[in-house]
């Protein structure tokens, strides 16, 4: 692709870490002079390229993103992974239920991997909703709810396997986060309250409605949450079956039973 065009972008890319990549990404877009100079604008602003693309790569797809949901991220990779090692019978017709479903990614992804399975994503967020449901497209197997777990209003039933990856950053960390994050994820995917851990003690409180005797249970955490989030999860009820790591070796999932 050295061509004047990439040559002139990488050049007024030079400001980002990867300007070259971006470039490319870019590229495959449009080649149109007057929209590459829009791009190169926002993103030398600090916007991602995921948010001005409007997509993301995550597990085995691409995703739409938006400014209304958290982009996906690799570390979150780690829970598909998970539940994939954990449930390895790929025909099982397992339901599965999404907490803070945002994108849509963790549950899109799994019902991709498991062709039999259906589910349900819940999220507070209406904008967030639709992107999940561009996400999932027509005839999708997933169900997609306005919902706030604080104050679930649906007979929801009971699920084989429930995800959820919810806010966990502390508030007052959340000035202090990459500028690409903290401008341009919304507030209320990365805002987890004083201590990061408002969402699983309100989770902990309405797990068991939405749980039979196997149900497997899969939270995605911050960095060191793991002793506050395995307290708060035994404090109503639930035993600690096993943590995984991301790729960079934090444990970035926790798995836990009734
Ligand atoms: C960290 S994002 C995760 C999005 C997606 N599951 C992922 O892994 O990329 C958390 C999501 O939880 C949603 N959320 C936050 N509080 C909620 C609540 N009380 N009830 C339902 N959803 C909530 C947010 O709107 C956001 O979409």
């Amino acid at each position: 692709m050295r061509n004047a065009l990439f040559d002139w972008l990488v050049q007024a890319l030079r400001g980002v870490e990867m300007p070259a990549l971006e470039a490319r990404l870019f590229l495959q877009k449009t080649q149109n002079k007057a929209t590459l100079t829009r791009y190169v604008a926002r993103r030398l602003k600090g916007e991602p390229v995921s948010k001005i693309l409007h997509r993301k790569g995550f597990y085995k797809r691409d995703f739409y993103t938006s400014q209304d949901v958290l982009d996906p991220r690799p570390d979150s990779e780690t829970l598909v992974e998970a539940v994939l090692a954990n449930h390895p019978d790929r025909t099982q017709a397992l339901t599965i239920l999404d907490l803070g479903t945002g994108s849509g990614c963790l549950l899109l992804s799994l019902l991709d991997e498991y062709p039999h399975a259906k589910g349900v994503g819940i999220d507070s967020s209406d904008k967030a909703l639709k992107v999940a449901r561009k996400n999932a497209g027509k005839g999708s197997r997933a169900r997609f709810l306005h919902q706030d777990w604080r104050c679930l209003s649906h007979k929801l039933g009971t699920f084989d396997i429930i995800v959820s990856n919810p806010p966990y950053i502390p508030t007052a960390d959340i000035a202090h986060l990459d500028k690409e994050v903290k401008n341009y994820d919304p507030l209320c995917a990365l805002d987890g309250g004083k201590d990061g851990l408002d969402a699983y003690k309100e989770l902990a409180t309405i797990l068991p409605t939405l749980c039979h005797t196997q149900t497997d249970i899969y939270f995605e955490i911050g960095k060191g949450q793991q002793a506050q989030v395995k307290k708060i999860m035994a404090r109503n009820g639930f035993h600690f079956v096993r943590a995984y790591q991301d790729l960079g070796h934090i444990i970035r999932v926790l798995q836990f039973k009734k």
